[in-house]
């Protein structure tokens, strides 16, 4: 760490020839400064695991949008491709980040499973599937959750990507939750 690093009675005095021959310092760092205050093996360790999360939930999604069949299956088709869609975007940008962070992201499917915090599970019935998926969602927001209070301003780039991926789970458990209703007639969580 550089001894001119913000402290709080000097939060941002660094003038701009000093940041320009930071800046040229260490450029096979990429994006990763001298101001970066988190531990970048652990972020990319953690974001790893939050890596196989979106692709197990990439996997789930669209063996489900596969693999519903019955009365009014087409609509929930529809709904559970368009989240494999977006699972897919967070994949990808958690990847990107995972690389920025000059770490390798991890798409071995060797030990996906158990990378993943989510889990790869369906059922005989759509019901069953819109349960699956509901859960997977519910444990995703909830590890998200926890993740982006841990980085907080360490890591705003990464809580910043966090706080959008949740805000997109927990869109996805919100449709979940309405879908369980419009075909089980009751939800399957007291509120
Ligand atoms: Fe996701
Ligand atoms: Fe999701």
């Amino acid at each position: 760490m550089d001894d001119a690093a913000p402290t709080k009675d000097k939060p941002f005095l660094s003038d701009v020839k000093t940041l320009r021959d930071r800046a040229r310092k260490n450029i096979s760092e990429g994006a990763m400064t001298w101001t970066y205050k988190g531990d970048p093996k652990k972020t990319v360790e953690i974001l790893q695991s939050v890596l196989a999360t979106e692709i197990v939930c990439v996997l789930r999604y669209t063996m489900h949008a596969v693999s519903a069949t019955g009365i009014s299956s087409e609509g929930v088709k529809a709904e559970f491709a368009e989240h494999a869609k977006e699972e897919q975007e967070h994949m990808m940008a958690v990847a990107e980040r995972i690389t920025q962070l000059g770490g390798e992201p991890d798409f071995n499917p060797e030990g996906l499973a158990s990378r993943s915090a989510s889990e790869y599970s369906t059922g005989p019935t759509l019901v069953d599937m819109i349960k699956e998926n509901l859960i997977a969602e519910r444990i995703a927001v909830d590890h998200y959750r926890e993740l982006i209070r841990y980085f907080g301003e360490d890591d705003p780039t990464t809580t910043r990507m966090l706080k959008w991926i949740l805000s997109v789970e927990e869109e996805h458990a919100d449709d979940m939750h309405d879908l369980l209703v419009a075909h089980e007639g009751k939800p399957m969580l007291p509120n």
